[in-house]
């Protein structure tokens, strides 16, 4: 393989991260850890899975910063997960210390990365990401957007017994339980859910998307979801090495689109070999765009709160 992905944290979800973009076929593969053994026992068991699905790809585990040096891309996962009855704001402390630890200790090693950040709360630490890193914000991007999506899709695909290849789902905001389940621009093979569903059919699924990160919390009990926020993670990574121009939801750094400054935001963007090529603007609703100024407001709260504990 030509390019390099490097993930820390070899929980759940970087582990999963690893297996999803292994079977792609599309980079050689490291697995970081604090945890002695865990990222090197889970990269050997990776490794030695590819000769069954004919996959040739290097997966390397290791503790050591120095084996994620030249990655073309950096996935960042490291960090607790929600247990029942917490928020993704309860995390902020203890992953801050995490995320900025990581963003340190790879960004030398590897100038060029682009950084995909999936660790909550996920619109802070994307944004803590890009202040410790410095890098410019086409190159740090949150994964969140593309999962809340496929949630949706997949409540309709439930609701509906239509393919999910067949139902586009959109969800704006942020990583919150304010996310904004855009009705307006989700369809179905081209019809809007809002012709297609029963008003409060279309409201239920709005509101399980929106707490669809903690019903799998409270059924899990002992952590958060994996599989979907890993597939999220290998579709951007994908879109990125192969240079698709491909538009998904993900946070991106606000530069006064949808008229929001200086915070990490779920929108559509455009990626490529470069990155975050572009923020897709919509025209909204009147509610959309009032619930999505409701869902900048939480993302700012939590932003100021990083702010009183970490200098930037
Ligand atoms: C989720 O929504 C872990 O935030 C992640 O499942």
């Amino acid at each position: 393989m030509t390019a390099k992905v490097s993930i820390i944290g070899a929980g759940m979800t970087g582990a999963t991260t690893a297996h999803w973009l292994a079977e792609r076929e599309i980079a050689d593969l490291v697995l970081v850890d604090v945890l002695e053994g865990m990222p090197q026992g889970k990269a050997l068991d990776l490794q030695e899975s590819l000769p069954i699905v004919g996959k040739d790809v290097t997966v390397v585990g290791s503790n050591d910063y120095t084996a994620t040096k030249g990655s073309d891309i950096v996935v960042i996962t490291a960090g607790i997960a929600r247990k029942p009855g917490m928020s993704r704001e309860d995390l902020l402390a203890t992953n801050a210390e995490i995320v900025r630890t990581a963003v340190q200790n790879t960004i030398q090693g590897s100038p060029d990365a682009i950084y995909i950040i999936l660790t909550n709360p996920l619109d802070t630490m994307a944004y803590l990401a890009l202040k410790t890193s410095k890098l410019p914000r086409e190159r740090v991007i949150g994964q969140a957007g593309i999962l809340d999506s496929a949630r949706m899709r997949a409540f309709v695909a439930m609701e509906t017994g239509v393919s999910v290849e067949n139902i586009s789902c959109y969800v704006l905001g942020g990583h919150g339980d304010e996310m904004v389940p855009l009705t307006s621009r989700s369809n179905i093979a081209g019809i809007s859910l809002r012709e297609y569903l029963p008003a409060d059919r279309l409201a239920a699924i709005v509101e399980r998307t929106r707490k669809g990160g903690g019903e799998i919390v409270s059924l899990l009990k002992t952590g958060s979801a994996y599989y979907a926020p890993a597939a999220a993670v290998a579709q951007m990574v994908e879109a990125i090495l192969k240079d698709k121009h491909l538009i998904v939801p993900a946070s991106a750094y606000m530069q006064g689109e949808y008229g929001l400054k200086d915070i990490y935001f779920g929108v559509p963007v455009q990626l490529g070999r470069k990155g975050m090529e572009k923020v897709i603007e919509y025209s909204l609703e009147a509610d959309e765009k009032a619930a999505l100024e409701k869902s900048a407001a939480a993302v700012k709260e939590s932003i100021q709160t990083l702010h009183t504990l970490v200098q930037l």
